[in-house]
């Protein structure tokens, strides 16, 4: 495997050994802090980026490279040149990219005209190095097999709850997508991770009960109405989106210990309330601290090519 566009080009087995790693990085970084010596990672980023940008930016230095940064508008791929020139320019300068983009031919275009890894850090398809930190959040956190395990996510059929599907049905889960019609998750996408989950015994379920779906749940999960790039839909999407907050009424339907998570931003008031982030159900930062991990995971992997 040379790139990371969405964790369906990835099998189960490497995966299940992205998130091990992940966690044996967490408890012992030290062991991993040359793997990356005399390497120069890109990082292109065309959209805003908190967490993201920093678990690249700090993984590579702890994995001993050297981040290169570009902010939205530095490189202007496909508008300023073209994504093959860019490509191709750059793979005599770096050993791996980290690409957040808009479309995801984008990132598809760029990984075909490189050599070296590219790795997808969101796009408007999918978020991988995101589902991987949250698989692993999830696992520390409830110490139990996925498939006895469910997760709601609750929201926009969008790039997170894609990357999301994917995980589960390679890896196993009871994993339930709850979207307001018209915002389901891209049904050719759907049924190729369903062939995935044929394999893997994963259950997934699209519906647009939020209240019958968090019944016995064991984590919900939200993200933005409203992703980047979609900013001129802000006022139909509140109003498409409102029967689907997570509050404390939502809340209160699902298991007592239900872990409540967010991919972060959050837009406090609008897909999530006040009072259901910041209680003690919420594992949001957790969540994203492991961000780092998942970034270093894929790094050492496809990097460093440590399998
Ligand atoms: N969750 C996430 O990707 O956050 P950023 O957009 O801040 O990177
Ligand atoms: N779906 C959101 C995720 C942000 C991390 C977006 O694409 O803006």
């Amino acid at each position: 495997m040379k790139d990371c566009l969405s964790l369906e080009d990835f099998s189960k087995k490497e995966v299940e050994r992205l998130l091990d790693l992940a966690m044996r990085i967490k408890r012992n970084p030290k062991k991993y802090r040359n793997v990356l010596n005399g390497k120069h990672v890109g990082l292109i980023f065309e959209k805003p980026s908190l967490r993201t940008k920093t678990a690249f930016y700090v993984g590579v230095s702890k994995l001993g490279g050297v981040p290169v940064y570009y902010s939205p508008g530095e490189v202007q791929i496909g508008t300023r040149e073209k994504i093959s020139d860019v490509a191709k320019t750059l793979s005599y300068f770096l050993d791996c990219v980290v690409f957040r983009t808009f479309e995801h031919e984008n990132i598809k275009e760029l990984a075909a005209n490189m050599p070296v890894p590219v790795i997808n850090a969101l796009s408007d398809l999918t978020h991988p190095s995101q589902a991987l930190a949250d698989v692993m959040t999830i696992m520390e956190i409830k110490r139990k097999p996925l498939n006895k395990l469910k997760i709601v996510y609750i929201g926009d059929g969008n790039n997170v709850c894609h990357s999301l599907i994917n995980i589960f049905s390679l890896i196993g889960g009871n994993f339930y997508a709850v979207c307001p019609s018209g915002y389901c998750p891209d049904k050719k996408f759907l049924d190729e991770s369903l062939e995935n989950s044929k394999r893997s015994g994963s259950k997934i379920t699209v519906t647009h009960d939020p209240y019958g779906a968090v019944e016995d749940a064991d984590v919900i999960y939200t993200d933005v109405w409203v992703s980047m790039g979609q900013e001129e839909e802000v006022k139909k999407r509140r109003s498409d989106f409102k029967s689907m907050q997570i509050n404390s009424q939502l809340l209160a339907r699902a298991k007592k210990n239900c872990s409540v998570m967010h991919c972060l931003p959050a837009h406090r008031g609008d897909e999530i309330t006040d009072d259901v982030i910041d209680s003690a159900n919420s594992v949001v930062f957790q969540q994203a601290g492991n961000r780092l991990y998942s970034a270093m995971a894929l790094l050492v992997m496809l990097v460093g090519g440590v399998k």
